[in-house]
């Protein structure tokens, strides 16, 4: 593995972080209150970040995939809340009508998304069925040159907000498995097509994540994605690259946790000299900043798998699956090192406290990488 980012890669690197502390940074405060973002995701349009891996062909920047990794990455580390709109757009959003899609369905949406003129969503999650996607019961039933989809999802990140959802919906009520699952390309205004109540969230303040409502939503039978049936292997796969993106979320909130951190130890004075260097704090800064680096590791040998075309599940769920309890640790020992002042809103650690927990739980949660690790460890 190449441990050197390509001078491509780097300037990608310089532009996030620049943009991240110049645009996204005067923004936090705004999203906490529960404002959407949307200024923000312009201005990223308009720098070609909403695109990043698309083919120049498909109006994208043509970048690689390690180049959108490090653009989640550097976003988070100032604002989690972008990180998670960005990946979701881009990862569940965008890649399954380009992987997946007819040249059709490719030229009709694929620019829009990622020119950023709109803004993608992913509707697998139902009540009844979260970790266990398949058991998935919305239903959609062919009529003519339409189906009409019925049922309900929930905990749909940038709903409300997107112009496109992948909805995922059983067309074979005989095939109780994951082969009686289609996937759709389900446009806002299609009638039926209902966004229903906001979450109020314990952090990530200004993402939305809505509940929605499939009432005879009549999709067109060419928006159908995919071939009938093909769509749990669609979700699974685009989860794999999805997962990618989560962790260097997660990478994002650890490495400021750490970074934030550092500084307010070696400023802050107790017993006469800054508290970073008694031990107790010192150690804690270095097992954090240990920790950032074996993450940083996991998530980037993933992206580079990735960006080669290679396979990357297991990798992808380890790389999630160890960077999202890093950020949660990291978090927790940063709220620790500020001690009074960390619990107050009057400083970041706080939100990265109640943001670093939701990375242990979406696109599936630890337990679930933990079992599709332990598949590829244990498979003939
Ligand atoms: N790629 C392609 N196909 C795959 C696959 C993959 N990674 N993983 C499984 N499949 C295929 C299998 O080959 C199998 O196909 P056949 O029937 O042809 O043999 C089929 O899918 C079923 O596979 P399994 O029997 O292994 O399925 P399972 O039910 O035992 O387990 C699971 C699957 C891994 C637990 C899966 O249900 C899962 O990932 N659950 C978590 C769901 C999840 O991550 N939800 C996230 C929601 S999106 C989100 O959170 C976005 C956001 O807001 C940020």
């Amino acid at each position: 593995m190449n441990l050197h980012f390509t001078e491509e890669q780097e300037m990608m690197r310089n532009m996030v972080r620049e943009f991240a502390q110049t645009e996204i940074a005067p923004f936090v405060e705004r999203m906490e209150q529960g404002e959407f973002p949307r200024p923000i995701l312009n201005k990223m349009a308009e720098l070609g970040l909403m695109g990043i891996t698309v083919p120049e062909e498909y109006g994208g920047a043509g970048m690689d995939f390690v180049s959108y990794i490090i653009a989640i990455h550097e976003i988070s580390k100032v604002s989690a809340t972008v990180g998670v709109i960005l990946s979701v757009h881009t990862s569940v959003g965008t890649n399954p009508i380009l992987y997946f899609g007819t040249e059709e369905q490719k030229k009709k949406y694929v620019p829009k998304l990622a020119s950023g003129e709109y803004l993608g969503a992913f509707c697998l999650t139902e009540p009844g069925a979260g970790s266990d996607a398949k058991s998935l019961k919305t239903k959609a039933v062919r009529q003519g040159d339409y189906y009409l989809l019925n049922g309900s999802k929930i905990f749909i990140t940038n709903g409300g907000e997107a112009d496109t959802y992948i909805v995922f919906a059983r067309t074979d009520p005989n095939e109780k498995g994951s082969r009686g699952i289609s996937a759709f390309i389900v446009e806002k205004d299609t009638p039926g097509f209902i966004i229903g109540k906001d979450e109020k969230k314990m952090g990530l303040h200004g993402s939305r994540t809505v509940q929605i409502t499939l009432e005879d939503a009549k999709v067109p039978a060419e928006n159908l994605l995919g071939e009938e049936g093909q769509g749990f292997k669609i979700a699974m796969a685009n989860l794999d690259v999805g997962r990618i993106g989560i962790a260097a979320q997660a990478l994002g909130i650890a490495e400021a946790a750490l970074e934030h951190a550092t500084a307010y130890a070696k400023e802050r004075i107790q017993f006469g000299k800054p508290i970073a260097e008694q031990q107790g704090v010192a150690f804690k800064l270095a097992d954090m900043a240990t920790a950032v680096e074996a993450a940083k590791l996991l998530v980037y040998r993933a992206a580079f798998l990735r960006a080669q075309g290679l396979p990357c599940g297991k990798e992808a769920s380890m790389a999630k699956l160890f960077a999202s309890r890093t950020a949660m640790e990291n978090a927790i020992e940063a709220v620790q090192i500020f001690g009074g002042n960390g619990y107050t809103k009057d400083y970041p650690v706080e939100r990265l406290f109640r943001d670093a927990k939701i990375c242990e739980i979406y696109e599936g949660t630890s337990e679930i990488q933990r079992l599709v690790i332990s598949k590829y460890l244990t498979k003939k």
